[in-house]
């Protein structure tokens, strides 16, 4: 008897794509991922991710080694054998803020050929013939419907919610925690083109997480908006956040944290992304937030809020190395370790990363720096960093020595285990700016470590 399961074609393999394709196939449905790159193909077939992603190789380990996921290099192919094909392909900020479409358009053209083919002889497609598309890239209002719709309708000759079926469905992932976000979602959102399209996208997604998680119907446009408005509503928090941090370090006895933790529990808002620090990085807050802002700014909408936030970011870093400059009384000549790169701990990605900010500035003022993180120093090597007169420590220890301030850009748990007295023993003058808040205070200072915490005096 034929299996009722779903083949599943994913374009685009970063980690939002492999993620879902390894969940997926995980789950009992037949996976190909598609990508463009020859050598991430190989890496995948031979059972590996092509990145750092937390607890993310085993799936594909063995997701790869049963047989129900695997990586083809192009699209067509994978695009015939399929009933739901993702659209995971990256959307790049361009200058002016708004979205580069191009790796979009791509595969919409693709898959118009392959629409095509599978409804005109749908035995080429192993009986195929009917697909649902799915937009999971991060799209403004509109594309999925004006730019990725016509270009399938043009390329194959079929009609939307005829032949063949088209949703938006946001993703909510979190880089380094994209497996538990991917398998326990809290919610999913379906925004849909026509009834079938959505009835079908959701027997699949039932099919994934049973009746747990809450799905949302909607319409494409509001599906796409949904996740704009999600991020740049987290990103408001910790600009919020810090702009309260902000305030603190004004008046003693203030501390940001335990200020943020009785703010937080009120249930109306919550507790999460309040968190003081260096500020938000990644690839996906500042590009979101600023192409929501162009997206408006077309439209002619005003958007103060976001402007505020972007605004408070951009001060973040640089406030964090003024505290350092603040407490040494200069920079100049001065030997500043930084304990972590990537924008946040459990990944290699350094998009944005406040310590890139942090070390261009340490450099402008003439101090030497001295770099350590876990594991994305090859990349701030030979991308974000590249020519850049830093120098890499082979471990924390290694960063402190005989430095006169250490920043702590990133929260790696490793960071967390350095007890006072080893700053007080390796660094030439022990002064740690806590741009994570990871540190007890008091306990660095009865340890004889002078430790500023962003938020606190
Ligand atoms: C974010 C969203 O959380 C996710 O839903 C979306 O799909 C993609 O964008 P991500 O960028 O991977 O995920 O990481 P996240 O954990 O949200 O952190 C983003 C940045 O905000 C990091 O630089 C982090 O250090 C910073 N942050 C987060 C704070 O400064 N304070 C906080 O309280 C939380």
């Amino acid at each position: 008897m034929k299996s009722a399961k779903k083949s599943v074609c994913i374009a685009g393999t970063g980690y939002v794509g492999l993620v879902a394709g390894s969940f997926f196939a995980d789950k009992g449905f037949k996976v190909v991922c598609s990508t463009l790159d020859e050598h991430k193909v190989d890496i995948i077939n031979s059972g590996k991710a092509p990145f750092y992603e937390k607890d993310l190789d085993p799936i594909v380990e063995k997701v790869v080694r049963s047989g129900m996921m695997r990586a083809v290099r192009g699209r067509i192919e994978a695009i015939r054998g399929s009933d739901l094909i993702f659209i995971s392909v990256g959307t790049p900020s361009l200058p002016d803020g708004s979205c580069d479409l191009s790796f979009i358009k791509g595969v919409a053209e693709e898959i118009g050929k392959g629409v095509k083919e599978c409804c005109d002889s749908p035995g080429v497609c192993g009986g195929h013939g009917y697909k649902v598309v799915v937009v999971r890239s991060t799209v403004i209002p509109g594309t999925t419907r004006n730019v990725v719709l016509p270009i399938i309708e043009k390329l194959s000759g079929k009609k939307a919610g005829k032949d063949f079926g088209i949703c938006m469905s946001p993703e909510f992932l979190r880089q380094g925690d994209a497996v538990q976000d991917t398998y326990i979602p809290d919610r999913l959102v379906i925004g849909e083109h026509d009834e079938k399209s959505g009835e079908e996208l959701l027997k699949f997604y039932r099919e994934c997480y049973g009746k747990k998680v809450p799905i949302l119907r909607m319409s494409m446009e509001s599906a796409e908006l949904v996740k704009y408005a999600s991020n740049s509503l987290l990103a408001t928090k910790i600009s919020f956040t810090n702009e309260i941090a902000n305030i603190a370090e004004k008046i003693e006895g203030i501390d940001v944290t335990e200020v943020m933790k009785g703010v937080g529990l009120d249930s109306r808002i919550g507790p999460k992304f309040l968190n003081a620090g260096a500020g938000f990085g990644g690839s996906c807050f500042p590009k979101d937030v600023k192409a929501l802002m162009s997206f408006a700014k077309e439209r002619g909408c005003e958007t103060k809020i976001l402007s505020s936030v972007m605004e408070v970011n951009a001060e973040q870093a640089r406030h964090t190395v003024d505290l350092v400059e603040r407490e040494l009384g200069g920079l100049s000549g001065k030997t500043i370790a930084m304990l972590g790169l990537s924008f946040k701990p459990d990944t290699d990605d350094m998009r944005e990363a406040p310590s890139v900010k942090m070390i261009t500035r340490l450099l402008e003022a003439k101090a030497k720096v001295k770099a350590y993180d876990p594991v994305s120093m090859k990349s701030a090597e030979e991308y974000w960093l590249k020519g850049k007169n830093v120098e890499y420590a082979k471990s924390a220890e290694e960063a402190l020595k005989g430095a006169d301030a250490v920043i702590i850009a990133t929260e790696w748990p490793v960071f967390k285990e350095i007890k006072p007295e080893t700053f007080r023993k390796l660094m030439k003058n022990p002064l740690v700016i806590d741009g994570r808040r990871i540190y007890d205070t008091k306990e660095f200072s009865n340890g004889g470590v002078k430790c500023v915490g962003i938020g606190r005096k």
